[in-house]
């Protein structure tokens, strides 16, 4: 059974800011662990919306509130966890497999997510309770 710990990972990006303002740097390979084939961003979603709500058979994440705040559910069928993203130098890495659900979006909320993969909705898991039946056989 595999542990939510060993699946997320709360990242770190240092601030190469100076006297002219912050500068934060995400290479991939590097600052996250996978070569960056995708970026996406989603703002203008109110407090009450629900996005995400699904897993992903092949793609990793990295999401970023480079403004704003969010609060993202992960769960892999055995243990949620809730993590606020609130800060830009943060990064929720979320391995492949690993349901999300993204809410409480502040109105200034920007949430960049960055991918090792090319949007494919095939390997889209929409469905929880066929998300169940397959991280737990
Ligand atoms: P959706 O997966 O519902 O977004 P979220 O998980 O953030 O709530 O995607 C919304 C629409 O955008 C849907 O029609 C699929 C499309 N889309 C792409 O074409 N490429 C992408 O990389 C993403 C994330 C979504």
């Amino acid at each position: 059974m595999a542990k939510l710990d060993e699946q997320i990972q709360i990242l770190d990006f240092p601030d190469l800011g100076d006297e002219r303002g912050n500068l934060v740097v995400v290479e991939g390979g590097i600052a996250v662990p996978f070569d960056i084939r995708r970026i996406f961003y989603i703002y203008g979603s109110d407090a009450e919306v629900i996005r995400g709500c699904h897993a992903n058979l092949r793609s990793e994440f990295v999401m970023i509130n480079v403004s704003g705040t969010s609060r993202v559910k992960v769960d892999n069928g055995h243990e949620t966890r809730i993590i606020e993203l609130n800060r830009p130098r943060m990064g929720l890495y979320l391995k492949s497999n690993v349901w999300k659900e993204m809410y409480d979006f502040s109105p200034d909320s920007v949430l960049l997510v960055l991918s090792n993969e090319h949007y494919d909705p095939e390997e889209y898991v929409r469905d929880y309770q066929e998300y169940l039946k397959m991280v737990r056989k």
